[in-house]
């Protein structure tokens, strides 16, 4: 990016939440100024001020329903050279219990955000999607030939459906519109300054902030949910990412759209590693010289014993790897547990 040229703005839809105010760090740092809407429905005004002292700017935030046309308008001030789409909501078992709000916050939201794009002329869309599209896939590692199961959960089914829909106004825009799909496998960690990090909005269902809420003393031993499955340790396993390693993975991807007009893929986001649960908690101990507490239990329904990126597609095309290991990945998480347990005094 040229010296003096303006920086170009990037509309962040969902930008206050864990993955997209990684990325707004992603994109100043790569010379574009991140534009975050989010509504703090899963959120808080503070991750603002997080951005703001990482990056040394003021940070524009907009706390209105990106589904919202209306809300919407005055965000469009001024041209954005393309939009990453982040909001949603994500708990596969919250989806269960009320798929009606997921249909219609993560399509029917997506769905009205994509046609206030169209209107605005916005010509590059960055998606968040995420390797629960596979299902049960097999062998690892999946590459993204792989075939997309009917989803487990009703957050796995809108994950599906927003890609048709990506695919489909693609195809209506004829050329003026760029798609990447991106396919996360389970990012993890948190900035190393621990000035931002995955807030933590009740009781975790993620491995990760489980586990350094228990080892800070905040919540029971973390139980392992099943050691009795077909995999080397019993335990099972899965892609853990640093969550800056997939944030600069958007600001590839967008790259990648802008010397690519009208273009549209998808990409898996991984490591290209498989860890088991047991190998996570070993890591976290090497890491950090602490004890987790854990325990056995039982199997957790709806879980799928192993799964890990081939991320060579990413690579080759987006010139993007992981950067970052289990152990970066955990230290910093842990960093980010003590850093909000300081401010909470
Ligand atoms: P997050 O909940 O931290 O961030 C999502 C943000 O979107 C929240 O801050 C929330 O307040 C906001 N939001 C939700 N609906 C909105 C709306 N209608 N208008 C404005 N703001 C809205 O979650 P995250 O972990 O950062 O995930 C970001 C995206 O990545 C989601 O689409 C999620 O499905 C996807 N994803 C996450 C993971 C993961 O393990 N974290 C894995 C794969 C895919
Ligand atoms: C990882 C492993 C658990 C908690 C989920 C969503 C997925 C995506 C990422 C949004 C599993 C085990 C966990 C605990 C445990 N989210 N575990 N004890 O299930 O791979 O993916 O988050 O897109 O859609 O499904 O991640 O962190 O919940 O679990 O043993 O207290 O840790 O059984 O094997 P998961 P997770």
């Amino acid at each position: 990016m040229a010296q003096n040229s303006p920086r170009p703005r990037i509309l962040v839809t969902g930008g206050a939440g864990f993955i997209g105010s990684h990325t707004a760090v992603a994109l100043h740092e790569s010379g574009y100024t991140p534009v975050l809407v989010d509504d703090l429905r899963n959120s808080r005004e503070s991750v603002r001020t997080g951005v703001e002292k990482i990056t040394g700017i003021e940070v524009e935030l907009w706390t209105v329903d990106c589904g919202n046309a209306e809300a919407m308008a005055p965000v469009f001030h001024a041209p954005f050279a393309g939009a990453i789409h982040f909001a949603a909501d994500k708990s596969v078992g919250d989806s269960t219990r009320d798929p009606e709000r997921y249909f219609d916050n993560n399509i029917g939201g997506t769905a009205r955000l994509l046609a206030q794009l169209r209107a605005q002329g916005v010509s590059n869309v960055v998606f968040s999607s995420s390797c629960t599209v596979y299902g049960e896939a097999e062998p690892s590692p999946v590459d993204e030939t792989a075939p997309t199961l009917p989803a487990a959960s009703p957050y796995g089914y809108t994950k599906q459906a927003c890609e048709r829909l990506l695919h489909d106004s693609h195809a209506a825009a004829e050329g003026n519109l760029g798609v990447a799909v991106l396919r996360y496998f389970n990012p993890i960690g948190a900035h190393p300054s621990a000035h931002i990090g995955e807030l933590p909005l009740g009781t975790p269902t993620n491995l990760v902030p489980y586990l350094t809420q228990s080892v800070a003393g905040l919540r029971p031993p973390l139980t392992v949910f099943g050691d009795d499955y077909p995999t080397p340790d019993g335990t099972c396993i899965r892609d853990y990412l640093h969550v800056c390693d997939l944030a600069e993975a958007h600001v590839a991807a967008l790259q990648w759209l802008e010397a690519h007009p009208g273009a549209i893929d998808t990409f898996n986001l991984g490591t290209g590693q498989g860890s088991s649960v047991l190998d996570v908690i070993h890591a976290f101990e090497e890491a950090t010289g602490l004890r987790v507490p854990h325990k056995m239990g039982a199997r957790r329904p709806g879980d799928i014993t192993a799964i890990h990126a081939d991320p060579s597609k990413a690579k080759r095309m987006l010139g993007w790897s992981t950067r970052r290991d289990l152990k970066t990945s955990l230290a910093d998480a842990w960093r980010w547990q003590q850093q909000i347990q300081s401010k909470e005094g």
